[in-house]
């Protein structure tokens, strides 16, 4: 998988795009993300917040189902980066963390950008170590 650095110059311009789009009316807050999923092809989300607050679907979860629903299969999607506005950069909520321990590959890249700091990365087992399973169940 490419380095972080890699990742920000080629999908940072589509997740500040997409991030333009968030429908965010109670938080404010905008969150782009983008998956690269085989063969470099790229699928976006946005968060879309909801009057019954607890509706809210995240930027990173939407960018996951668009990535399943082209096609990409679980296991094989390798790097998510997300942009977000009004956070130094954001760290994937906890909902978020056990959909793309579930969905991306088990060497997949997490990165977070913001406008104003230093990117951050990610392994998913440093993003979330023990993950619930029904493998083995
Ligand atoms: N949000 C995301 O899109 N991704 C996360 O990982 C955390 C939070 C969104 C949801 C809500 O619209 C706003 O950020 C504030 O919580």
């Amino acid at each position: 998988m490419e380095s972080p650095d890699v990742l920000v110059e080629k999908l940072l311009p589509e997740a500040r795009a997409v991030s333009t789009r968030a429908w965010s009316p109670y938080s404010g807050v905008r969150v782009g993300a983008v998956v690269l999923g085989g063969e470099g092809r790229t699928y976006t989300g946005c968060n879309v917040e909801s009057a019954s607050y607890g509706l809210t679907q995240c930027a990173e979860r939407n960018a996951l189902a668009a990535a399943i629903a082209g096609g990409e299969r679980p296991g094989h999607i390798g790097a998510i980066l997300i942009f977000a506005t009004g956070f130094e950069t954001l760290s994937p909520c906890g909902a978020c963390r056990q959909v793309i321990s579930e969905l991306m590959s088990k060497d997949a890249v997490i990165v977070a950008c913001s406008e104003q700091h230093a990117p951050r990365s990610w392994t998913i087992t440093e993003l979330f170590p023990d993950p619930f399973s029904l493998q083995g169940s």
